[in-house]
């Protein structure tokens, strides 16, 4: 068994990282600059009062990256303008909602039998089909406030793997929620342009987008997918990985959240120049009572090994599905990563290894595809080729 409680002065508790970072989600969102949009568009709204009058009836187009994890919003001409977790909290019989995003997730593990605190997606798709449409809707108010009739275009952001039917259900939240048109652009896409990829050149852009429920794989060239692949392992995995882990080698029961904690604060996909560790508190399946283990990050790497393989496995597999030109650009050009995952410590580093191409992380990953959906938004017509519309019904 582990190290027993009660490490060194070097030793950093992550109950308390947990505890001081109770209010720190709403806080550290809301201080963060909202992102500019990465091109010039102040010209369009001076461009004359009949577009002025137009937007203010109809109401400005936005594009919104319904993630498993986080949700942001982006309104044409303005940039990101919300970025909340996907939580919901509700009353358990009738259903109604108490609260939204940050302050819902917060909620998570600590309510009462009255109250239930759920993420409406899973696995990138609607599992909760009315709780994620009224989370939509919460957001777009939110950023919107408007008339009630200003009906905005929507563009939303689904992975690259669902069905027919899940797009359906993406597109009928979309409309619930008061949109007047609901266009889907396909994730890796989005995180592609908004990681700043030439992706209307004749050349391999490969990118890769870790979120919390899906991780996606995606050869671009020419302004489509080329090749691509969907799994339903990222973020989350990872973190469910740390609880069982932890479970096995401690008999020490955590919460997701905790989970997620020990990842950001000690996880990594490659040996660290320094491993850092930390006081970990559960709750001993044994006797039932909180107890703390100090954990190491090399402990942390070895729980997260089996997630972490299924992903590096699925660049390799989709490397090898690219056809040799496109193959030949990337190994020019580097591998792109994006999506929260991203920025799991030495993960580039462990890609260049395993796949001998080199890698970078994008500037913004939580952001790529927020910032490149908002992208599609500004450039409406020359974009168009990379959204998927149809007509409502
Ligand atoms: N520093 C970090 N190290 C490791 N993982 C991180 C870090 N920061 C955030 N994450 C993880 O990134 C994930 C969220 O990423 P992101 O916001 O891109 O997902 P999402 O878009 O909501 O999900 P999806 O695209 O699968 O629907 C979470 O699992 C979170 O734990
Ligand atoms: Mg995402």
């Amino acid at each position: 068994m582990g190290n027993a409680s009660g490490g060194g002065p070097s030793v950093c508790p992550i109950w308390a990282r947990c505890r001081l970072s109770l209010r720190a989600p709403a806080g550290a969102r809301a201080d963060k600059p909202l992102s500019a949009p990465p091109y010039d568009t102040g010209s369009r709204d001076e461009k004359g009062s009949a577009d002025a009058m137009a937007n203010s009836l109809i109401g400005r187009d936005m594009a919104v990256d319904l993630g498993t994890a986080n949700t942001l919003v982006y309104v044409r001409g303005r940039g990101v303008m919300l970025n909340e977790p996907s939580v919901v909290a509700m009353n358990t019989t009738t259903r109604e909602i108490l609260a939204v995003g940050a302050e819902a997730k917060r909620m998570i593990g600590r309510t009462p039998d009255s109250i239930t605190a759920i993420r409406p997606l899973k696995d990138g798709v609607i599992a909760d089909f009315e709780a994620t449409e009224q989370m939509l809707r919460f957001f777009i108010q939110r950023v919107h406030r408007r008339r009630y009739f200003a009906k905005p275009r929507l563009v939303i952001c689904v992975p690259s793997g669902i069905t027919a039917v899940e797009q359906r259900a993406v597109k009928e939240a979309g409309y619930q929620a008061g949109a007047r048109r609901v266009y889907i652009v396909e994730e890796p896409m989005a995180a592609a342009i908004g990681a700043g990829l030439p992706v209307h050149e004749a050349t391999g852009n490969m990118i890769v987008d870790i979120g919390g429920g899906t991780t996606e794989v995606a050869v671009i060239s020419l302004g489509g997918i080329v090749t691509s692949q969907s799994i339903r392992t990222a973020g989350d995995e990872l973190d469910q990985a740390i609880v069982t882990w932890m479970k096995k080698e401690y008999s020490l029961m955590l919460g997701d959240r905790t989970a997620e904690e020990i990842k950001v604060a000690l996880g990594s996909a490659f040996p660290l120049p320094e491993e850092p560790e930390a006081e970990i508190r559960g709750r001993d399946m044994v006797s039932g009572l909180p107890r703390n283990v100090v954990v190491s990050a090399a402990e942390v790497r070895q729980a997260l090994e089996e997630p972490l393989h299924a992903i590096i496995d699925s660049v390799r597999t989709t490397l090898d599905k690219t056809p040799p030109e496109l193959a030949g650009d990337i190994m020019d050009r580097g591998v792109v990563l994006a999506g929260g995952g991203a920025l799991l410590r030495g993960l580039d580093e462990r890609l260049r290894h395993e796949t001998g191409m080199p890698v970078h992380v994008a500037d913004n990953p939580l952001d790529s595809v927020a910032l490149g959906a908002g992208k599609c938004v500004e450039e409406f017509e020359a974009l168009q080729q990379v959204l998927v519309s149809e007509p409502r019904r």
